[in-house]
């Protein structure tokens, strides 16, 4: 997803906006670019390819400026080119404007201004602001702020805008509708960024800019922040400190890599607080802000996409099964466009890493529309889901960098699991003794996690086996089915290898007849309960030489000697198991994808937060 930094200070403008594309190139792009004002000289440059390539370009030129604007484009209107990165700037180069969402009717603002004679280089939506600035400020004779503010009543669509006015070289201009916004305030110098993750090292107070806003940054009035009326808002400061070593790699070769290492520690924090061993107690706070409403509860309604809506499959399981509440699991791109049947005594509960999934924002204004509790599990502090359920749970898994999600997934259900423990247990679902040895499960997660990881060269010596693969299956019962969706999803993002996930016993409605020697068939094979099931599954795929690949738990001799490779994961509860089964898969996935060249942290086509549908 496009990325946005920009600052207004004391300092020199370009290091400082360079360094935050770089730290903004996890949400995925194929260009970049920037403008720098130096009392009415605008300067801009761009081009495709990576915030290195802009940096090398801008390297000989003696860029001064202590007010810029930079974007990273992860492209929807028109192809990855140097004209088509940001920033666009109006005609006589007075207006520089960058931009993350789309613009859904440029094009008839754009005809519009073709017949005044406006003239456009590139193929974006963006490039019409730039030129409808222009415009409204020539036709009513208005200044930049009021020519925005009266555009904004008529684009339609999602946006961050950020803009630069040579004719007001102290100011800094921004709005936003959808994407996401947050301004930094510091000592003397302001930042406005896609996220804090760009701007943490420089400041710890934050403002974040809500839906139809815009901001006013002068370099020695302050800022002002307004409605599309121009009423003056209030906004609240929030302190977030980002520790600058969680957006570093710490040693490892990939950011994806350090996260897959990190989840030990993080699937230990998203629990910290919310369980107790020895007094035997499981509270989750919003839940317990709620209980009333849970204790009427109807149905849970799950709205997510990706790997969220893997963890809302097995959220389904887990409800069911520990607080036997009925669960739909829905993707939110389908939720949002269907009219769904949303009861008073429905739950929505949306789970997004980012909080800022355009889907899932969108599915949950619908349930707010029809009067549903939204509750929110999102890992990013502050993000636009975190701010407009009507209560949730942070992950606190911390910036997951790599696009691959992992460790997000492994806390969403840690936290997920802890409410259905406490629901079940409040409902009177789960007995107490259950109760009491789900609370000693929850805590030894943490060290068998970190066992998995020490099987880490047994699963790079698997991915040297199948890395040459074009096609793999993934098979799954129970709770392990939605880990077989994760497992291949993690595999096809990252190593480009085609990849689906499959309830085990639906292999034989289909995808058996893909079976051959060159098909990889990984088998989640921890559910004892069915354990004979799957060694039917195993015997059919060996029986057309297929090579199979199983994740079983510690001592379960039977399928070691049915199976090509095996990876064992310590006993855990089934209801819990996919915390720790999915981790042999994520490390799978990218050792498979480094021994194929691929950009791990970095996908192609991929972002890491999709702001747009
Ligand atoms: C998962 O590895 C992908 N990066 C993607 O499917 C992601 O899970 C999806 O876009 C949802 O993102 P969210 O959790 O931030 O809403």
């Amino acid at each position: 997803m496009c990325g946005i930094i920009a600052y207004l200070g004391d300092k020199e403008a370009t290091p400082i906006l360079i360094d935050g594309l770089y730290k903004l190139e996890y949400r995925g792009y194929d260009s970049a670019g920037l403008s720098v004002l130096e009392h009415k000289n605008l300067t801009s440059y761009k081009c495709t390819g990576k915030v290195s390539a802009l940096d090398e370009l801008i390297k000989e030129e003696a860029l001064c400026g202590t007010i810029g604007i930079a974007h990273t484009r992860w492209a929807t209107h028109g192809p990855p080119n140097d004209i088509n990165a940001h920033p666009h700037n109006s005609e006589d180069d007075k207006i520089s404007v960058v931009h993350n969402g789309i613009i859904e009717n440029y094009l008839s603002w754009k005809s519009i201004l073709e017949n005044k004679g406006y003239h456009f280089k590139s193929e974006t939506d963006t490039e019409v602001i730039a030129h409808l600035i222009s415009y409204f400020k020539k036709e009513f004779k208005i200044g930049t702020e009021e020519a925005l503010r009266r555009i904004l009543q008529k684009v339609v669509g999602a946006y961050a805008l950020v803009i630069l006015d040579s004719d007001n070289p102290e100011t800094i201009l921004a709005a936003k509708r959808s994407s996401p916004l947050v301004f930094g305030i510091g000592d003397g110098e302001y930042f406005l960024a896609s996220d804090v993750s760009a701007i943490g090292q420089y400041t710890d107070k934050f403002i974040f800019i809500e839906d139809d806003q815009i901001i006013n940054i002068h370099r020695h009035e302050g800022y002002r922040i307004s409605s599309l009326k121009n009423e003056s808002i209030p906004a609240e400061i929030q302190e977030i400190d980002v520790q600058i070593e969680e957006i570093e790699k710490g040693g490892f070769p990939h950011f994806m890599l350090k996260e897959i290492y990190q989840q030990p520690q993080t699937i230990a924090d998203s629990m910290r607080g919310r369980y107790h061993v020895e007094d035997k107690w499981v509270s989750v706070g919003g839940v317990k802000d709620h209980l009333d409403k849970f204790a009427s509860i109807d149905r849970l309604i799950f709205v997510a996409c990706g790997t969220s809506w893997h963890t809302a499959l097995v959220a389904e399981y887990l409800f069911e099964e520990i607080a036997r509440i009925p669960c739909e699991v829905e993707y939110a791109s389908e939720f949002r466009y269907r009219n769904p049947i949303i009861r008073k005594n429905d739950v929505v509960i949306a789970i997004s890493q980012s909080g800022e999934t355009a889907d899932t924002l969108a599915a949950l204004e619908l349930a707010k529309e029809k009067g549903a509790l939204t509750y929110g599990i999102v890992n990013v502090v502050g993000s636009s889901i975190a701010r407009m359920t009507d209560t949730g749970s942070y992950t606190h898994a911390g910036p997951e960098i790599g696009v691959a999600s992992t460790k997000a997934f492994t806390s969403q259900l840690c936290v997920l699991s802890l409410m259905a423990i406490q629901l079940g247990h409040h409902l009177g679902r789960l007995s107490d003794e259950l109760y009491h040895t789900y609370i000693t499960e929850l805590d030894s997660l943490p060290l068998k996690a970190t066992k998995i990881l020490s099987q880490d060269e047994k699963l790079r010596y698997i991915a040297s086996e199948i890395k040459s693969a074009s096609n793999a299956l993934y098979l799954g019962r129970g709770f392990n089915f939605p880990v077989a969706l994760e497992g291949a999803l993690k595999l096809k993002e990252i190593s480009y290898i085609h990849a689906e996930g499959y309830p085990a016993a639906e292999m034989k409605h289909g995808p058996i007849a893909l079976i051959d020697l060159y098909m990889p068939v990984i088998v989640l094979a921890t559910n004892e309960s069915v354990l004979d099931k799957i060694l039917s599954n195993i015997a059919e795929v060996k029986a057309r030489k297929g090579i199979v690949i199983a994740i079983i738990n510690e001592g379960n001799e039977r399928i070691k000697d049915a199976v090509d490779f095996y990876v064992e994961i310590p006993q855990i509860k089934e209801t819990l198991s996919p915390i720790i089964s999915v981790i042999p898969l994520q490390l799978l996935a990218y050792h498979i994808a480094v021994m194929r060249g691929c950009d791990v942290d970095q996908p192609r086509n991929l972002a890491k937060s999709v702001t747009v549908e």
